[in-house]
């Protein structure tokens, strides 16, 4: 595995790859590696002759500090990881490499970034999209994986790829699980074993809550979701959506789109978690 800081030797070795004609296939990541980035490098490594990561904790997307300054870092496990899983190219950038400027580009994805994390975490999306672009732009991927657990921001950077007409082709990949139903987070580390034990609660909430779409409209659905969420004082429910999975715009009934999610933000302790679910 070839490991770079820097843009310029990350960019050479790029070059040097799409010279012999290979592609590369890229999983961007924040470190803190668990299973369900492993699943995004196997898929990434399996339909691809290159497989590239990068491990860049973004400050741009943190609109709380504490959160940024809280994020688990390991580096050495991460390095082993991904050895293992076959990673030919890492790219670990410090923040002066990526941002050596103050960066002003600004975003508009219209109603996308408006509702559910857009409207929680101001400036967010717009963090991402900033990073993702950069990092497209260094490592020139022909597919790029990203989990549907951000399922938001896997539609902001459609958008993005669309808007800014990015040659490269997005592969949505499947939600990982714990055994009992939690998704698999880096911010999962940060459970205490006590709060770990009842976490896949909001597993377990969109599950029923699915069964009840059967015979409730979606309303109702709302409201059975945060009356349950009010019987478990541990966590305190911060939004439960059900919207269209293009927009993402809230929906009144069941026939309004072809494609219905149902989202999940929720603290337990101080651990921000989030979640969701196909409804139809
Ligand atoms: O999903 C993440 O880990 C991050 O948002 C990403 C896509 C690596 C951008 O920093």
């Amino acid at each position: 595995m070839e490991i770079f800081n820097k843009i310029n030797d990350t960019k050479r070795f790029v070059r040097e790859v799409k010279g012999r004609a290979k592609t590369i296939g890229f999983v961007p990541t924040m470190g803190a590696l668990h299973r369900g980035h492993l699943s995004l490098m196997e898929k990434a490594k399996a339909e691809n002759d290159i497989l590239a990561v990068s491990v860049f904790v973004n400050p741009l997307q943190f609109n709380n500090p504490e959160d940024l300054e809280k994020y688990p870092r390991d580096f050495a496990k991460d390095r082993k990881l991904l050895e293992e899983v076959g990673c030919d190219l890492l790219f670990y950038p410090d923040v002066e490499e990526m941002y050596p400027e103050p960066v002003s580009t600004k975003y508009d994805f219209g109603e996308l970034e408006k509702v559910m994390e857009g409207s929680m975490r101001p400036g967010h999306f717009n963090g991402v999209a900033v990073v993702v672009k950069k990092l497209f732009d260094i490592v020139e991927p022909d597919k790029a994986y990203f989990g549907e657990k951000d399922f938001q921001q896997l539609a902001i950077i459609q958008k993005l790829v669309k808007m800014e007409h990015l040659p490269v082709t997005v592969v949505p990949c499947p939600i990982v699980r714990e055994e009992d139903g939690l998704a698999m987070s880096s911010r999962n580390e940060r459970l205490t074993a006590g709060q770990r034990q009842i976490a896949s609660f909001i597993y377990q909430t969109l599950k029923e809550a699915v069964k009840k779409s059967h015979f409730m409209t979606p309303d109702e659905v709302r409201l059975f979701v945060r009356n349950r969420f009010k019987d478990e004082p541990d966590f305190k429910l911060e939004y439960f959506e059900l919207t269209d999975d293009k927009e993402l715009q809230p929906v009144s009934a069941w026939e309004e789109a072809p494609g219905i999610v149902g989202f999940i933000a929720a603290w337990l302790g101080n651990v921000r978690l989030i979640d969701n679910m196909r409804f139809i």
